[in-house]
């Protein structure tokens, strides 16, 4: 397992935008850690790593943006069931070879695919945050 300290949110998008590059299509990511963590920064990142043009923003009231199939960007917070979870067909998208970043992946546990990675961010400070990657 890896770390890093971020200081700023910068720093978190720069590091994301690093990580995003040792992801490949199909990789499901969960990104956990407390409201304002900074998953949704991390994100961010992410998708500019990945060459994603598109504003990335949250997605807590539709669960799930689509940016061009290439990455799939969940936030499951306000999502109350796993039965809910897969009327809406969010489990549809794990195997259609974009990446997955899932923010409050507690929230449909049992819907998960095997073998997920997971960056946990742990705020230290008001701008300072602990990311861990563990594969
Ligand atoms: N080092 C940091 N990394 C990420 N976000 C930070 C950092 N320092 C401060 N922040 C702030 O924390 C907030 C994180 O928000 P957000 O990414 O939406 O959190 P989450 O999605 O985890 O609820 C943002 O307002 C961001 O500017
Ligand atoms: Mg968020």
């Amino acid at each position: 397992m890896n770390s890093f300290v971020s200081k700023s949110s910068e720093d978190t998008q720069a590091f994301a935008e690093r990580f995003a590059k040792t992801l490949k299509g199909g990789d499901v990511v969960l990104l956990d850690g407390d409201m304002g963590a900074g998953k949704t920064v991390f994100a961010k990142g992410v998708a500019k790593g990945l060459g994603i043009q598109e504003e990335v923003t949250s997605p807590t009231y539709a669960y799930m943006n689509d940016y061009d199939g290439r990455l799939f960007h969940y936030d499951c917070y306000r999502i109350e069931s796993a039965e809910q979870a897969e009327r809406l067909g969010l489990a549809d998208y794990f195997d259609m070879g974009g990446i997955c970043l899932i923010e409050w992946s507690q929230n449909i546990a049992s819907l998960l695919p095997r073998g997920c990675k997971r960056i946990r961010i742990v705020k230290t400070g008001a701008d300072e945050r602990e990311i861990f990657v563990e594969e």
